[in-house]
């Protein structure tokens, strides 16, 4: 049906494919994915059309379906990032129940969201867009609940349908159980698409279903949908039905498939989101452990954002990553863990139960347990900080200790500075932040105040116990004058029996 050299060639000629002639390599088809990766800079043009509209009503949730969470994002943008990546002309999304929220949330110059009102099938879905597409490029329709269909998949579909055959991701279901079936001929023609509750007992035996994802060349697709019927089970305009439009008017029918069954698995229920959250960890964890990053157990293991580690990186169980997180060489990171927003340098430990946010760490740091560093603070080389030390928006220089019990916050601290238990910086007079600034070689002493702002000049020594609201001079020793009385025998008060 199809040969992959001609498909390259045909899509040179008419199909708005740009390469370059030496870039297109011979083969088959059954490679797309090869031909047409970002490498080779090869892209179909095409219009696409995402399905957001839909109720969800299985989700229980007020939240619209589209915009619930998997690894940190919604399902819908994971869609619109596949579909970004195939450089589409169009990019539409279709919105119906709660799209205020997702037209709020979904943001992007190169989106054109379309109004649903009347949720009536997906056909009548896919109708709404029509004034939008452009007619000479096929239309790709996706769907905003089916998350994780890769990018390759898509293109080795497009490659297979061209911009004149219709074509359909397909899949093979051992329990088809809810999906449209894919119905062919004894010759393995397609005929059409049978909606489950429209099929009889023995269509439902079949276990080729339809994904959803369907590419259709735009001209034929707006003649056929104006011309959809709702006489079904479910009184709805089905896009399904284009395909026996397609065999009528003697359009080729093609169909690809996914290399993994998670692709096309779509989001109806809680049950369902996290079944598919746990797959994309788990696949996440196997790429991560394939690249020598070790895992102490790859099931108990979250990201939510982007993680790049460097050569010998290893991470205890039950640590959460979320935004973007940088782990260099030789970095570990203690169980209970999350970290956020964060670059880790060589060498550096990460002890249990510490949570980072927007933090910067350099070499051979040593943090936590039960550390908590906030935005801004920025660690470099050396430092310690120890259990219960808050960090925020502060700098420490090399070999910074902090070890117990701390606040440091809107301060700046110099090389080789110890903060003692229990030192505070009282940043905030209710109205203003105001900075403590802190040199080279200060010491403070446990249990200390430093009333901001204030500076602390180079070799200072603060007593235990002091409050500080007055700038100090270099090398010189500080203390409140406290005086220390005695009771002697003195009894102390007893509860009666
Ligand atoms: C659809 C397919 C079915 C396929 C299955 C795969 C049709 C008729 N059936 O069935 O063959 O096996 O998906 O998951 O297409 N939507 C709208 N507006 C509507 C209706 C739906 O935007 O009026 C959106 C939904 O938000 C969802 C997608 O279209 O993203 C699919 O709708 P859904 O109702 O889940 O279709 P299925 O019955 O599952
Ligand atoms: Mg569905």
């Amino acid at each position: 049906m199809f040969d992959g050299f001609p498909c390259a060639v045909e899509g040179a000629l008419n199909m708005g494919v740009h390469h370059s002639v030496d870039e297109i390599l011979p083969g088959d088809c059954s490679q797309g994915s090869y031909y047409f990766s970002r490498k080779l800079h090869i892209n179909f043009k095409m219009n696409i059309v995402i399905l957001a509209a839909g109720m969800g009503k299985r989700m229980r949730s007020s939240l619209p379906k589209v915009l619930h969470l998997l690894a940190g994002r919604s399902l819908l943008s994971h869609v619109i990032t596949t579909a970004r990546e195939l450089i589409p002309n169009q990019l539409i999304v279709v919105v119906g129940c709660g799209a205020t929220r997702v037209r709020e949330t979904i943001v992007g110059d190169d989106i054109q969201f379309v109004d649903q009102f009347e949720q009536l099938g997906t056909g009548h879905a896919v109708k709404q867009s029509i004034a939008l597409l452009h007619e000479d490029v096929s239309t790709l329709v996706l769907y905003g609940d089916v998350p994780l269909t890769r990018v390759e998949t898509l293109r080795a579909l497009l490659c297979k349908a061209g911009q004149d055959k219709l074509g359909l991701l397909t899949v093979e279901m051992t329990d088809p159980t809810g999906y449209g079936r894919i119905e062919r001929d004894t010759g393995g023609n397609i005929m059409r698409i049978l909606e489950q509750k429209d099929a009889d007992e023995a269509q439902r035996e079949i276990r080729e279903v339809n994904t959803g994802i369907i590419v259709v060349p735009t001209l034929f697709l707006k003649g056929w949908l104006s011309g959809l019927q709702n006489k079904n089970a479910q009184g709805e305009y089905y896009l399904t039905d284009v395909v026996e439009c397609a065999v009528a008017n003697g359009i080729p029918v093609v169909t690809e498939q996914p290399a993994h069954e998670w692709e096309s698995l779509g989001i109806n229920s809680k049950a369902q989101l996290t079944a598919l959250e746990r797959i994309y960890q788990r696949n996440l964890a196997e790429t991560l452990l394939d690249t020598g990053v070790m895992l102490a157990d790859a099931n108990r293991f979250d990201v939510r954002g982007e993680l790049v580690c460097g050569t010998d990186v290893s991470i205890d169980i039950n640590c959460v990553f979320e935004g973007q997180v940088i782990l260099g060489d030789d970095v570990s990171i203690g169980p209970n863990c999350v970290i956020r927003n964060a670059t880790i340098a060589t060498g550096t430990r990460i002890e249990a139960f510490s949570h980072l946010d927007g933090a910067k760490i350099g070499v051979q740091a040593h943090i936590g347990p039960y550390a908590r560093l906030r935005p801004g603070a920025d660690l470099a080389d050396e430092v310690h900080i120890g259990n219960f030390v808050e960090v925020k928006n502060t700098t420490l220089a090399k070999g910074v200790k902090a070890n117990h019990l701390s606040y440091l916050g809107d301060a700046t601290v110099g090389t080789r500075a110890n903060i003692g238990a229990g030192v505070v910086t009282c940043n905030y007079d209710g109205a203003k932040k105001h900075r403590t600034m802190i040199e080279d070689d200060v010491f403070v002493g446990s249990s200390t105040q430093l009333v901001a702002p204030v500076r602390l000049r180079r070799g200072t020594t603060v007593a235990a116990g002091t409050t500080i609201w007055k700038d100090t001079s270099e090398n010189s020793l500080v203390m409140n004058e406290k005086i220390q009385t005695t009771k002697n025998n003195y009894i102390r008060p007893r509860k009666g029996k």
